[in-house]
């Protein structure tokens, strides 16, 4: 089973790429082509213009590890950074992408068998949300998973509505949440505890719908498509057994680099450990 961080990247990415999606690399930081942002804020920026039509890739389902900032803008995790475990202002992102070809019931069950059987994680840690008005997205996951209608909680906020910012391809989503446990505190989603460390959201899965153009106006996509994302660090943190990001194996080497580089004065140690 998939352990340190960079086999469970490649675990992801050759699960997808078992499943007819092509291995994209990941873009740069600093978006080419989008005046709209500064940093890619997640796996979806650097496909915005095929889910729009506006492009016109040679597959239809792809796979990648996307290299985020969110320290501004509207995905802003700045003000969490240092107050979780779990929040980081760079991160990568794992996400697998369908445009225009699967939509929620496969998007559901790939999310399901990986986290399920390649992750082995158990199914009474996790629950899952859906937006308030996303009837065919519960069903699904009722019939796909088998969770009971407990587990599968309907959200009616934005929290279950992704957009990429002001403008840009939205939709309604659902998160895959887990359950660390009652050593640690906080609540169910959509509970005032939720922010809390123990019921952490794992996977986001965006059913791209539509577009907003502007702030009153919003059009259907050419084709319903799918984005998701999974933070790795988190989801490395989870496999290795902690609910807190700095104790990986990743941030761990980082760490005692340097600890060391600092101790030594030696600065170019850390680029040795991490080559
Ligand atoms: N684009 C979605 C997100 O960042 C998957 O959560």
């Amino acid at each position: 089973m998939a352990k340190t961080l960079n086999e469970i990247r490649t675990t992801f990415l050759k699960y997808f790429e078992k499943n007819g999606h092509t291995i994209v690399e990941s873009s740069n930081l600093v978006p080419n082509n989008d005046p709209t942002l500064m940093f890619a804020n997640s796996g979806m920026v650097q496909f915005k213009n095929v889910f729009t039509g506006l492009e016109k890739r040679d597959y239809v389902r792809a796979t990648t590890s996307q290299k985020c900032v969110r320290a501004g803008g509207k995905h802003n995790d700045l003000e969490n950074v240092g107050y979780t475990p779990r929040h980081h202002t760079f991160f990568e992102m794992l996400g697998n992408f369908s445009f225009g070809d699967y939509f929620k019931d496969r998007a559901i069950e790939l999310a399901w068998n990986l986290v399920t059987k390649d992750f082995g994680i158990h199914k009474n840690r996790l629950y899952v949300t859906v937006f308030n008005e996303d009837d065919e997205a519960f069903n699904f996951w009722k019939k796909i998973t088998g969770l009971s209608d407990d587990r599968i909680i309907r959200i009616p906020t934005s929290d279950n509505f992704w957009s990429m910012g002001e403008t840009g391809p939205c939709g309604p989503c659902s998160e895959i949440f887990f359950d660390h446990g009652d050593k640690l505190k906080g609540g169910l989603p959509g509970t005032k505890d939720q922010d809390g460390d123990r019921y952490i959201e794992i996977w986001n899965l965006v059913f791209m719908q539509f577009e907003q153009i502007s702030k009153d106006k919003r059009i259907d996509l050419p084709k319903p498509s799918v984005d998701t994302g999974m933070g790795l660090e988190r989801i490395a943190a989870l496999l290795q057994g902690t609910h807190d990001n700095y104790k990986t194996d990743h941030f761990q080497k980082i760490i005692n680099a340097t600890a060391e580089a600092v101790k030594k004065n030696q600065i170019k140690i850390i680029f040795q450990v991490l080559e």
